[in-house]
């Protein structure tokens, strides 16, 4: 597929099955990731992959997040600790701001955004489906820390990453001119 084939039609596919990548694969996906544009070349990203039985672990983590938060309901629960079990390979980006005169922590929490994107067309490109989430988790101090995050850190999202499960879904067509002004 040509990069603009790729960029023109990613689609994220919530319903993920195994297989996710292998090492090889998430080698290349991690690789897209740190060629993000980095204005200062901070390198205010940190990845932490999850996969297998860890997945476990941190559907333990989301759920005692939302304990945390005084829910009880055993449904919502019970929806938490199976999450991260949706797909084969979760990818989390951090934000590590640095401080720095100029580069503000916002414009480098946009790095880690673009990282997550390329992290996500890469994905997508090697054939796999993949969906970017946040949820109450992601502001979670406890998830950043039992992810190995230091504090002040900030998830800024969940890739879950895996075979597509289905048919994607179709393409939507967006009208330009309503979104698009020219100066
Ligand atoms: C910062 C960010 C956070 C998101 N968080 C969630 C989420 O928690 N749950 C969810 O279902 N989709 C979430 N999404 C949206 C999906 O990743 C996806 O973009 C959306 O379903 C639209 O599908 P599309 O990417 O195929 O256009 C998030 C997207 C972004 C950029």
């Amino acid at each position: 597929m040509s990069t603009l084939d790729t960029l023109l039609n990613r689609n994220s596919h919530p319903r993920l099955t195994e297989p996710g990548p292998d090492a090889d694969q998430l080698q290349m996906i991690l690789r897209a990731a740190l060629r993000a544009p980095d204005h200062g070349r901070l390198r205010p990203w940190r990845f932490v992959v999850i996969g297998g039985d860890r997945r476990a672990v941190l559907g333990e983590c989301f759920q005692h997040s939302l304990k945390l938060k005084g829910v009880t309901d055993d449904a919502q629960l019970k929806k938490a600790l199976n999450a991260p079990l949706r797909a084969p390979l979760v990818l989390a980006g951090l934000l590590r701001a640095v401080d720095h005169e100029k580069i503000s922590r916002d414009e480098q929490g946009h790095a880690v955004a673009a990282a997550l994107h390329a992290a996500q067309l890469a994905a997508d490109a090697l054939g796999f489906g993949c969906v970017w989430r946040t949820g109450g988790y992601a502001t979670d101090p406890h998830v950043v820390e039992a992810l190995g995050g230091d504090p002040g850190d900030q998830i800024i999202g969940f890739l879950y990453m895996g075979t597509r499960d289905g048919p994607s879904k179709l393409l939507s067509e967006e009208p330009l001119e309503s979104l698009v002004s020219y100066f």
